[in-house]
């Protein structure tokens, strides 16, 4: 039988692995996977807009856009959290574009949004696993790993993390990828 569901500490912070719709997640902050105009658009960035209703896509509109492996806070409109960080992934271009390193930055610069803001719970989706189409097992390793070095240098008042991953496949490389830590590898 494979886990699907896997929890692990890095320092003080939890961090939970589960599949699930992120728009239906309590937590101070939601991150959203998406563009560098910050325009809205399909997958979990459109399910983040529909759920959390207009004041999301105008604050995105007065802040203008983001860099690939930036992140910017917005309010979370009516979703079930304080804010949205809007982060965005590389377009997966086979891996020798800067991809893991930009995949990267974008976990990073959310959790220094998060910090700002002196978020205690936040959430994550597989950031450019969809649209973007970068391989699942790849971006869960990087995923975890900017995320481990991050909160183990800089938790903030950070307590919990939780990637919310949407299919299965997502929710197994996460799973997977977070054991390789709690497994020592
Ligand atoms: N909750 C959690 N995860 C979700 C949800 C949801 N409600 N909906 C989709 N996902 C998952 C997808 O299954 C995928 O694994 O989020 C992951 C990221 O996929 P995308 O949303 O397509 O994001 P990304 O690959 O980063 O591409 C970003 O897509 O919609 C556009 O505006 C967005 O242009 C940007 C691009």
């Amino acid at each position: 039988m494979s886990e699907v569901t896997a929890s692990c500490r890095f320092g003080r912070v939890l961090v939970v692995t589960k599949r699930g719709d992120i728009t239906r997640e309590r937590a101070d902050a939601l991150v959203n996977a998406a563009n560098s105009r910050l325009a809205g658009g399909g997958g979990v960035d459109g399910a983040i807009h529909r759920a959390g209703g207009p004041e999301i896509l105008a604050a995105c509109r007065r802040i203008g856009g983001c860099p690939t492996g930036g992140a910017v806070a917005t309010p979370a409109g009516r979703l079930p959290a304080r804010y949205v960080i809007h982060a965005v992934g590389p377009v997966w271009r086979g891996g020798g574009h800067g991809e893991a390193r930009l995949l990267a930055a974008a976990y990073r610069e959310s959790l220094a949004r998060a910090r700002e803001l002196g978020v205690r719970t936040l959430a994550f989706p597989a950031i450019s696993t969809g649209a973007y189409g970068y391989p699942l097992a790849a971006a869960a390793r990087v995923a975890l790993e900017a995320v481990r070095g991050e909160v183990l240098a800089r938790p903030g008042r950070l307590e919990e993390i939780r990637f919310v991953l949407f299919s299965e496949p997502a929710a197994r490389a996460f799973a997977a990828a977070l054991g390789a830590f709690r497994s020592g590898s």
